[in-house]
């Protein structure tokens, strides 16, 4: 049977309030719009996932979702009933069996929750998550009680909706026919419709991102797992020395200084580079650079040192774990650093993936002593600090 999930972002998010609606809001790192489109992405039984988008969204909605190979999204409608309907529409030309309809507001919905519903849609039409209500209800006018509610039997449903794709069509187009359009869900619509619909446990953390509220609880709660998951925080170090040759520029993290000497050295001799990636593979034990790339292999000559940093970056993803910061010393009498500071700082932070207020960058001479003061080299240091999963 094949599997359709719609996806509506098609609203303003008005109760949120912001510059840009909900669904496009950073959480974690990344927008809730991209959260959820990839819970569906990733579920085995999706075949196929058609987003609904509001007029204008267009660009938010690319960005949210770079790099993702998904069927362009159709726009959405003033009500999120209409906008669900343009979303079954868009399906059929080429219809799936089975379709669940999901809010974009629910970033957290997972992949157990998808697998309840699409496994009760083989002997139901219609299947939604649902919870018991637990607090007491009451019906308030003009903040005074009018009555109690007895919630026995009472639940509140969430997303994904599951139906089989013809009858939810069919539902909708003939609401749509007859001007039923206040409905805020679909199942509502198969109700009216007449057609059986189960209720399946539903998920407490499957919770629709409605206030700003909503949204900051997401962001702690997230940035708290974040936190927990990797704890296990480690420090490593990284030391290198080249040696000047005549020359007309050093490379240091990543950045062309002209000057009347060059740093000797097999690759780039990108010292600050060299030290950097030590330090990261350092405090994930992955032994140092020579071992990773051997001075005495070809293929590294006059090498870019981003190649080997960029290895022990992804060495460290590969780990399930984040770089905090780097913090880099460059002793050296000349050339001057300070000027390039920033564009240094721009460059590591386009290799590293971590913001420049991650990264330190600092320069002092030896007071003409050593070797260093007496210009024969530079000496590049640094620390890294680093988050892994404990095990
Ligand atoms: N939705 C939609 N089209 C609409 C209205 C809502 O696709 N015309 C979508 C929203 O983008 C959201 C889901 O339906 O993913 C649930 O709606 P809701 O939480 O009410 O979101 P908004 O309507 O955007 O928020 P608000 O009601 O606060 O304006
Ligand atoms: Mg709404």
């Amino acid at each position: 049977m094949t599997t359709a999930a719609i996806i509506v972002a098609a609203g303003s998010g008005s109760r949120v309030g912001g510059e840009i609606p909900k669904q496009y809001h950073n959480l974690g790192g990344q927008p809730v719009l991209r959260m959820t489109t990839l819970a569906f992405a990733r579920h085995p039984a999706v075949d196929r996932i058609q987003l609904v988008i509001g007029e204008g969204h267009e660009p938010l909605c690319r960005q949210a979702l770079d790099g993702l190979d998904l069927p362009p999204p159709v726009l959405g409608g003033t009500t999120r009933q209409a906008s669900a309907h343009n979303g079954l529409e868009a399906l059929a030309a080429n219809p799936p069996e089975r379709v669940l309809i999901h809010d974009a507001a629910r970033p957290f919905v997972s992949n157990e929750l998808i697998s309840r519903v699409i496994s009760a849609l083989d002997s139901h039409p219609a299947a939604i998550p649902g919870l018991p209500v637990a607090d007491t209800l009451k019906r308030v006018e003009e903040h005074f009680v009018r009555s109690t509610i007895n919630r026995v039997g009472l639940m509140a449903v969430q997303t994904p909706q599951g139906f089989r794709y013809d009858l939810i069509r069919a539902a909708h187009r003939r609401a749509a026919e007859v001007g039923v359009t206040d409905m805020t869900d679909d199942s509502s619509i198969a109700e009216w419709a007449g057609l059986t619909v189960v209720v399946v446990a539903g998920a407490p953390d499957n919770r629709k991102l409605t206030t700003a509220a909503d949204l900051s609880d997401a962001e702690w709660r997230l940035s708290a797992e974040t936190m927990l998951a990797t704890g296990d925080i480690r420090v490593g170090q990284g030391f290198d020395v080249h040696g000047f040759e005549p020359g007309d520029a050093v490379m240091l993290c990543g950045v062309r200084i002209p000057h009347e000497y060059r740093l000797s050295g097999h690759s780039d001799a990108d010292a600050p580079l060299h030290a950097v990636t030590d330090a990261i593979l350092g405090a994930i034990g992955e032994g140092d650079i020579g071992i990773h790339f051997p001075p005495s292999d070809p293929q590294w000559r006059g090498a870019d040192s981003a190649v080997f940093l960029r290895h022990a970056v992804q060495l460290l993803a590969a780990r399930g774990g984040r770089l905090a910061n780097v913090d880099i010393t460059i002793v050296a009498e000349a050339p001057k650093i300070a000027p390039h500071v920033a564009a240094m700082r721009e460059r590591l932070s386009a290799i590293l993936g971590i913001k420049g207020d991650r990264i330190g960058i600092k320069a002092t001479t030896s007071e003409r002593l050593g070797f260093t003061g007496r210009r024969e080299g530079l000496v590049a240091m640094a620390t890294a600090t680093v988050r892994l999963p404990w095990e």
